[in-house]
């Protein structure tokens, strides 16, 4: 495989001036004025933000793109999008989810998303949807890693086929073990479908991916039996709870005891930006709740938080274009992280949290890791954010796999014709 070298990059550690050296699909240096090897093809990075490729820690790959089918949510809840999931499912086909899954992944890798880790729902006896996804995984493996959930969204012990489809669906290779606590019929249901999932996890060796509390309701109280049993099954850093809305609501009391045991038993946690401003408050009159979990403070507590897209025209969500960018920039705006520290954690909420959150092996950019990563037309983290920056160039395993041309004017004024350069912070 060809040698390929980027030129005058930096990199969102504020490491500037840089080069790096492909070759043979992995990263073989990084350093300052590399020497170019015969042959190889030289990209002038103009010092841009050379980041590692963006990681979706929580999708739905089978409802995407499915907007309007049958009908459009009118309430704007979780709920009627449920009901209205239920209603598309009997009408689902293999070769519709199957093209719509492939098109979202050319939308994802357009925007530098390399690597989704998707729920797939397993409330159905045909198993469409797993098998569709098991066959989009394989189809895209090249160029995005997918990773895909058992996710009884009918209600683990509310549905009666759920738990023996989520163990078909294992068995076919579905990657992590996931659950609905907030769904089932009562809050001890809730509480026994979290124990039956991750001794299930720990007998199988998965990681555990739960939505949990995804409610405005403050004694939704879920992602402390998660905790628990995490530490008990000694599950630790292998657990994520997704959502976990009800946190906004809770006292704060009680929260004060809720994340140093997410902390000890190393759960993740993983927001969906997007869609919790969006679904939750609907509830309420004014002021209306966002919904978002506490994400400064379980950063704060040393808790990996990662940010999910979680939904693109479907049911749930009617906007959307695979853009991590947009989803940081959205949870940046709802948790209020608008420091300089913050802004980079919320870059990080979209790239390395994500990749730990997934266990991703040999993520980021390092001599010796593939190289996976996106050229961006930003000069720090922050601006990448700011501008939902163009992604220049998108390169998977040492090629090239998606170019955007930067913006460019054309107006009819002397001296103003060109490129536009969207940045300020040249000299930062
Ligand atoms: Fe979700």
């Amino acid at each position: 495989m060809s040698a390929l070298l980027f030129r005058n990059v930096c990199f969102a550690d504020g490491r500037r001036a840089q080069d790096v050296l492909v070759e043979a699909g992995l990263i073989r240096a990084i350093g300052a004025n590399l020497a170019v090897p015969d042959g190889a093809p030289v990209i002038d990075g103009h010092g841009f933000l050379l980041g590692p490729p963006f990681v979706d820690a929580h999708f739905h790959m089978d409802a995407t793109l499915s907007y309007g089918l049958p009908r459009v949510n009118q309430s704007g809840t979780l709920l009627e999008g449920i009901a209205l999931w239920g209603e598309l499912k009997p009408h689902l086909t293999q070769e519709a989810l199957v093209e719509r899954a492939l098109q979202y992944c050319d939308w994802a890798v357009a925007k530098g998303l390399l690597a989704i880790r998707s729920h797939v729902d397993v409330c159905d006896e045909r198993l469409l949807a797993v098998e569709a996804l098991l066959h989009v995984k394989a189809r895209v493996a090249p160029y995005l890693d997918l990773q895909l959930v058992a996710f009884p969204q009918d209600g683990l012990l509310r549905s009666p086929t759920a738990l023996a489809n989520l163990k078909r669906a294992l068995d076919r290779g579905v990657d992590v073990v996931g659950g609905i606590p907030h769904f089932e019929r009562t809050m001890a249901d809730g509480a026994e479908s979290v124990r039956i999932l991750c001794e299930l996890a720990a007998e199988r060796g998965l990681r555990v991916d739960m939505h949990c509390d995804e409610s405005d309701d403050p004694l939704s109280r879920h992602i402390e039996t998660l905790a628990f049993h995490t530490q008990r099954l000694g599950l630790h850093g292998r657990v994520t709870g997704s959502h976990l809305t009800s946190m906004h609501s809770m006292d704060n009391y009680y929260v004060s005891k809720l994340i140093p045991l997410m902390a000890e038993a190393q759960v993740n946690a993983v927001a969906n930006p997007l869609i919790n401003i969006t679904l939750q408050g609907r509830h309420d009159s004014y002021p209306k709740r966002r919904g978002m979990t506490r994400v400064p403070e379980l950063m704060a507590a040393g808790i990996t938080v990662g940010f999910g897209h979680d939904c693109v025209m479907d049911p749930w969500y009617s906007l959307g274009c695979a853009d991590m960018l947009e989803v940081a920039q959205m949870g940046l705006h709802v948790a209020q992280m608008t420091s300089l520290a913050q802004m980079r954690a919320c870059f990080d909420a979209v790239t390395v949290n994500n990749a730990a959150i997934l266990g991703l092996a040999d993520y980021g950019i390092a001599v010796g890791h593939p190289a996976d990563f996106v050229l961006l037309q930003a000069r720090s983290p922050e601006e990448a954010i700011r501008l939902r920056a163009t992604r220049l160039a998108v390169v998977r395993r040492g090629r090239i796999v998606a170019q955007t041309p930067a913006a460019t004017a054309a107006l009819d004024l002397p001296g103003r014709a060109g490129s536009v350069d969207w940045t300020l912070a040249r000299s930062t």
